[in-house]
């Protein structure tokens, strides 16, 4: 295997590692990553290129990268040479600018089938709040008390979103919450690449049409998916970034908060952050 795709291979090893995958199955015995993509791939999910780990390193990679080849499977992942990252920053310049409701983006989800989460879920949980919303909160996925209720962050992790949103001045119903994923994942477990790869498409049109100041992404799943950023959240919470002409902020996911409480002064600390913004921006 030449150096090159070496690299490569690598990459998608640690990309999916960091996922939460654990264990590839590269000789198609039926592990959950062997799916074709059903539609063509967006460019949100890939991972990183070898050589552009950090979000300038992305930014360089748009020049000369406008058609997007089909989600491969690992097989082909492992054969051919991979298309180069592209997060949903990077699509964010490049989508139209036309003007679409949040409703006809609705319509437009129907009753999505699009990927394996549909099969296990209750409700589609599309997104709540300000349609003009200054702030847009990005979570993960719904947990079973949003898969209930079709609304997110519902569960203990949105009473303490609720409480941060609160702590700094805000309303609930002022700002606008959704996750990468809009179908709960089995088990809550991490929402795989190619269930992101398909459903963020729905969750730019969301940021698009809202056109918040600000775009909060909780947890690592959210910032890898908005941002194209691989680090750690632990290292990069707290630092705004842009996010094609908003800016997009790192923040602790409320259930890491749940489960790390001497954390939560981090929290508060980042939601300082975000009041600050609001006002310095106005
Ligand atoms: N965790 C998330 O990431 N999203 C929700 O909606 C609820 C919990």
């Amino acid at each position: 295997m030449d150096e090159r795709l070496r690299k490569e291979v690598a990459n998608w090893l640690e990309f999916y590692r960091e996922m939460g995958i654990g264990e590839l199955d590269l000789h198609g015995s039926g592990s959950a990553i062997h799916h074709e993509a059903t539609q063509p791939a967006s460019p949100a999910h890939r991972p990183p290129a070898t050589s552009h780990p950090d979000h300038d390193g992305a930014r360089k990679q748009l020049e000369g990268q406008k058609t997007q080849p089909p989600l491969q499977t690992v097989h082909a992942a492992v054969r051919e040479p991979m298309p180069k990252s592209l997060s949903l920053f990077e699509s964010i310049s490049s989508i139209p600018r036309e003007k679409e409701t949040l409703e006809e983006i609705r319509k437009d989800l129907g009753d999505c089938h699009r990927c394996r989460l549909s099969s296990g879920r209750k409700t589609i949980v599309f997104g709540q709040g300000n349609p003009h919303a200054e702030v847009v909160f990005v979570g993960e996925g719904p947990g079973a008390d949003e898969d209930a209720q079709g609304l997110p962050f519902v569960g203990r992790a949105g009473q303490l979103l609720n409480r941060m949103i609160q702590l700094v001045g805000m309303k609930r119903e002022e700002v606008y919450i959704c996750n990468v994923v809009k179908c709960r994942p089995p088990g809550n477990r991490t929402p795989l690449p190619d269930e992101i790869e398909i459903c963020s498409p729905f969750l730019l049109r969301q940021i698009r049409t809202i056109g918040p100041r600000l775009v909060c992404c909780l947890g690592a799943p959210a910032v890898r998916t908005v941002l194209g950023i691989k680090e750690g959240i632990t290292k990069i919470r707290g630092q705004f970034y842009d996010f094609g002409d908003i800016k997009a902020l790192p923040i602790f996911h409320p259930a890491y908060i749940l489960r790390n409480p001497r954390e939560e002064k981090l929290l508060r600390e980042d939601f300082q952050k975000v009041c600050d913004f609001l006002k310095s921006s106005r």
